[in-house]
């Protein structure tokens, strides 16, 4: 495993704190989440939760493979927590997600669940967000009009070559981006027709961040 890695699990293991026995569980998506996902499983907790509402059909298959049964969010009602990672976060625990491409589904997820924990290897943490390149799920008869919109706010926008999400829409990521005003910019994008979901989680920011590095993580409320 690389430093990286090691610090993603580490961060991945604090979290299991947090699962209620008996609950849904809210499960997002990325490579943080697949080694939560595998700790269910090597710490034999898959029978302690009552199922998953999954954020990607990636996290839904490997849910599957160690026993977890994959629920459909219209059956739970609210979850009581919501376990995902991020692309950037801030120290308002305001975030920028959707590398995997997953943002629409981890922003419902995150909307309907009483409690989101982060998970995240240190090298996530900045103080402004918009380094790493804002994802904009867009349907994709949009996507130029869309890309003018995203100009005019300041961004260089950039189609991601030859991703689909599992809604079937296309993805833009936002290039040049300083964030300083995250819930203004969440709003003005969410208002452009065509667009789907950005992903900018400043409205619904984490609850609880947890960073981890190889020797341990810390947790930040
Ligand atoms: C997927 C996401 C992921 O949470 C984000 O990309 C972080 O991924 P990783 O854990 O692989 O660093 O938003 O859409």
């Amino acid at each position: 495993m690389t430093p990286q890695d090691l610090a993603k699990r580490q961060a991945a293991e604090a979290a299991l704190a947090y699962i209620e026995p008996g609950e849904v569980l809210g499960v997002g998506t990325g490579s943080t989440v697949n080694l939560f996902i595998d700790l269910l499983a090597e710490r034999r907790l898959v029978q302690d939760i009552k199922g998953a509402v999954s954020s990607s059909n990636a996290s839904s298959e490997r849910l599957k493979k160690i026993g977890v049964p994959v629920l459909d969010l219209n059956e739970t009602g609210e979850l009581s927590i919501y376990v995902d990672g991020a692309d950037e976060t801030n120290p308002r625990l305001q975030l920028i997600k959707g590398g995997g491409a997953a943002l629409t589904r981890e922003k419902i997820v995150a909307a309907a669940s009483r409690k989101f924990v982060c998970i995240a290897d240190q090298s996530k943490r900045v103080d402004v967000l918009g380094k790493f390149p804002l994802p904009v799920e867009v349907i994709p008869m949009a996507q130029s009009y869309v890309g003018r919109q995203l100009v005019k706010l300041g961004g260089k926008p950039k189609l991601r070559d030859g991703v689909i999400t599992d809604n079937g829409n296309v993805i833009i990521d936002v290039h040049g981006l300083s964030i300083t005003n995250p819930v203004e910019l969440e709003t003005q994008i969410n208002l452009i027709t065509g667009v789907v979901c950005v992903g900018l989680f400043a409205r619904r920011p984490a609850d609880v961040l947890i960073l981890g590095t190889p020797n341990g993580a810390q947790t930040i409320l």
